[in-house]
């Protein structure tokens, strides 16, 4: 692994840099405020290119590698966790897989698009009762009787972009009795009829991140738009959630230099007992933790970035950076709060926010739990 990052890396770094401090930061606290989809963002970062990184400019992306794509999100969501998560679906979760299952007329039709941010794209997979467990997939495809197409429904639940996306990459069972082997993934028009999505959730943080239930009725789907195999969307669905865990550790280590920076910045001017409460050795052995988590945080990111790049084996360490990250992003955010005393408790500053939009991180694209399974899953088979 290389430590010293290409200019086009230190190039997008100063993009995504500039962008976050000058014109997400701002708006930050609005956005979580007022629940707010931050749609005007989302048109720069498509203009930035930042919602295909990954992705061919053949196809519509910028080109870029994956270790480009998780220096970027750390910064956009070191200004707003929301914003960062509505990149990180896009990215990792729409695009990656249309480019790497998608055939070519679907990735001209899909890829282009969504990796050139014309469109936004969500990623149901979950459900009511498929949560943790994503082979229980109940929403049901089968063959439609009046054509070579299928007839899709179900329930999706959580869906992160649900309500503001025009595609998405859905997960259906179209074969129970063979168990994950039943799976099939398909790119869904949002505008598709039949398909439905509920009141957006009134969730904890990342309030601007919109996400809801999408509902499925009577959803006839042309054979042409089943994303991979018929029977192989497992596979889609757990090789995507490998490179989606690399964007949300990315977007961990992003809230956690907000909670040391917000902190830092607040022990500097804030004093007591005659003294800023930086000079108080309880105060700078915390920040002194805090960083020195956030670097170890980051370059377990960064490795899994770099494997994904080199196109070698990367899932073991995708869940290590996802699981230590989320992990990292809450005691910082708790630690924040304790630097600000009092004042971190109140909506005025900006630690609290911090704290409530770290813990999605623990929970979604596989719960910290479900990391650990995973890591232990590659040491049971000795890797
Ligand atoms: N890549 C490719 N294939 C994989 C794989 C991977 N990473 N992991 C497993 N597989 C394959 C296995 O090889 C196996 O295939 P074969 O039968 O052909 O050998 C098959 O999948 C089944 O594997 P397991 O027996 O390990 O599967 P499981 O049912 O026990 O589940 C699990 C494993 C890790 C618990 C999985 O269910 C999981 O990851 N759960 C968490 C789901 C999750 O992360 N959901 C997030 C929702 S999306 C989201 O959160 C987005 C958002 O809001 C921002």
């Amino acid at each position: 692994m290389n430590f010293t990052p290409t200019e086009d890396q230190l190039a997008v770094q100063k993009t995504a840099r500039e962008f976050a401090q000058q014109e997400v930061l701002p708006k930050a606290a609005e956005i979580d405020r007022e629940h707010r989809h931050p749609a005007e963002l989302v048109k720069r970062m498509a203009e930035l290119g930042f919602l295909g990184m990954a992705i061919p400019e053949s196809y519509g992306g910028a080109g870029l590698d994956h270790v480009s794509y998780a220096i970027a999100m750390e910064e956009i969501s070191r200004a707003c966790a929301s914003t960062g998560v509505i990149m990180s679906v896009n990215n990792s979760l729409v695009c990656d897989p249309i480019y790497r299952f998608g055939t070519d007329a679907q990735k001209q039709e899909w890829l282009t698009p969504l990796a050139s941010g014309k469109l936004l794209g969500c990623f149901a997979l979950s459900e009511p009762e498929a949560g943790s467990d994503a082979a229980a997939q109940k929403t049901t495809a089968e063959r439609d009787p009046s054509g070579d197409g299928w007839v899709i429904n179900g329930t999706k639940n959580w869906i992160t972009n649900g309500p503001v996306a025009d595609v998405c990459v859905l997960f259906t069972m179209n074969d129970k009795a063979a168990g994950h082997k039943g799976i099939t993934a398909f790119i869904l028009p949002m505008d598709t009829k039949g398909v439905r999505c509920g009141p957006p959730d009134d969730k904890l943080g990342i309030r601007g991140s919109k996400s809801s239930q999408i509902y499925l009725d009577d959803v006839r789907l042309p054979a042409g738009l089943v994303l991979g195999e018929v029977g192989g969307g497992f596979k889609v669905a757990m090789s995507t959630l490998d490179g989606g865990r690399i964007g949300i550790a990315a977007q961990a280590i992003g809230i956690a230099r907000a909670a040391l920076e917000d902190a830092l910045a607040y022990a500097q001017q804030r004093r007591t007992m005659g003294k800023a409460i930086v000079q108080h050795q309880a105060i700078a052995f915390k920040l002194a933790d805090m960083a020195t988590e956030i670097d170890a945080a980051r370059l377990l990111c960064l490795r899994a970035a770099y494997l994904k790049d080199a196109k070698q084996p990367y899932g073991r360490e995708a869940a290590m950076a996802k699981l230590f990250a989320s992990d990292v992003a809450n005691r910082a955010a708790r630690e924040a709060i304790q630097i600000f005393g009092g004042n971190g408790y109140v909506t005025e500053y900006p630690v609290e926010r911090h704290f409530r939009d770290a813990k999605i991180t623990e929970i979604y694209e596989g719960t910290s739990e479900i990391q650990r399974l995973v890591i232990a899953g590659y040491l049971a088979k000795g890797g």
